[in-house]
């Protein structure tokens, strides 16, 4: 392929300013920056696809507790992406080479080789696929749930980008039931019609507990949570005696305008029912995208996986309120952004 030319300038989304509460689209800015010559071993990326995700949000926080390095203002933020190698001065890359890193958030990008990963376009259906948030689903149901044949499972957040993979990986591992919560009448049909949820409820729907009850009489064996707060303590309620518990997320800490609402843990009903907690952190390592992607590909050519997933088009000037947008609940699934053609 002959090697694309390369603009002077691009944009790129920065933090201008941290949230006093609520997310606004005004703190951050979309500016026009000089695109510099790659140096040695460095590679020029188009940037086609990123993922929006909550996460976002506590990293625009001075005390964000996710182990990755927080935003800074007046600088460009950072996430998952994919796109197009446009110049290559490494021999591990050539224009042309489809690849997936961390710095989204903007159109174009020269970043060392080894800040890089090359995918094969062919293995998923479309290029956005790639930045499903798999692996983080995977390690909570298969490694620290290990969840299996014959369990009763719950998916807390379930229509969020991890939540509604988490549900469907827990399906294809063997579960007997899978119960999701959500937010709305639509969500639940979109869980239980189109993503194979066994059931779903809505959290607003009175108390969480009456529902895990109703649903699930003999009690829940897996909890994969998202969400913290009221459901998770009532998660804890529910749960059969051995029941295995993967913390991936704490959303009403994280975002909710309930952010004070810490879950208190029951330690009696702990101990007495034997339960196990694990809280993770995935940092998609090689070996967990790879492991991922193929279990992925496969399962989206059986016919029995969906990609649940929001594509927004609209470039990086549409990011701010994108993020808006996902953070109200408006949308279900992994939210993806278009960044450029
Ligand atoms: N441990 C890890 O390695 C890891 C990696 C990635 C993500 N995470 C965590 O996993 C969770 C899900 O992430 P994601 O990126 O998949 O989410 P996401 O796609 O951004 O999910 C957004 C959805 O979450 C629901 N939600 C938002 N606030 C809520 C609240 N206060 N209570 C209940 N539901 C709420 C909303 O759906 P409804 O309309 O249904 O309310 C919303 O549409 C987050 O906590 C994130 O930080 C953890």
């Amino acid at each position: 392929m002959t090697a694309e030319s390369i603009p002077a300038t691009t944009r790129e989304v920065q933090l201008a300013s941290r949230p006093d509460g609520d997310f606004r689209p005004e703190n951050l800015a979309v500016v026009q920056v000089p695109l510099r010559e790659p140096g040695e071993g460095e590679v020029v990326v188009r940037n086609e696809w990123m993922l929006m995700a909550t996460a976002y949000r506590d990293l625009m926080n001075e005390d964000c507790k996710i182990p990755v390095p927080r935003f800074e203002i007046g600088a460009p933020l950072t996430g998952r992406t994919v796109g197009t190698v446009l110049r290559s001065n490494s021999p591990q890359f050539a224009p042309g080479d489809f690849v997936e890193h961390f710095l989204g958030w903007r159109e174009h990008v020269v970043l060392p080789a080894q800040a890089l990963a090359k995918r094969d376009r062919a293995q998923l259906p479309a290029p956005q696929y790639f930045l499903a948030n798999g692996p983080t689903a995977w390690r909570g149901i298969v490694d620290m749930a290990g969840a299996g044949e014959g369990d009763v499972v719950f998916v807390s957040g379930a229509t969020s980008g991890v939540g509604s993979l988490a549900g469907q990986i827990a399906k294809h591992r063997g579960a007997a039931k899978v119960i999701g919560s959500t937010g709305s009448k639509a969500k639940i049909d979109y869980l239980v019609g189109e993503l194979g949820f066994d059931a779903a409820f809505d959290y607003h729907d009175g108390p969480v507990l009456d529902r895990l009850r109703e649903l699930a009489p003999d009690g829940l064996n897996v909890v994969f949570d998202n969400v913290g707060g009221e459901q998770f303590e009532a998660a804890v309620q529910a749960a059969a005696a051995g029941a295995r518990f993967a913390l991936c997320g704490a959303m009403t800490e994280q975002l909710g305008r309930d952010r004070a609402d810490l879950p208190r843990l029951d330690l009696m009903a702990s101990i007495g029912k034997q339960l196990t907690y694990r809280p993770f952190a995935c940092f998609h390592l090689p070996e967990q995208i790879a492991i991922w992607n193929e279990h992925f590909a496969k399962w989206l050519n059986q016919g029995t996986f969906k990609y649940s997933h929001t594509a927004l088009e609209g470039g990086v000037e549409f990011a701010p309120k994108a993020l808006k947008g996902l953070l109200d609940r408006e949308y279900s699934g992994n939210v993806v952004l278009k960044l450029t053609v």
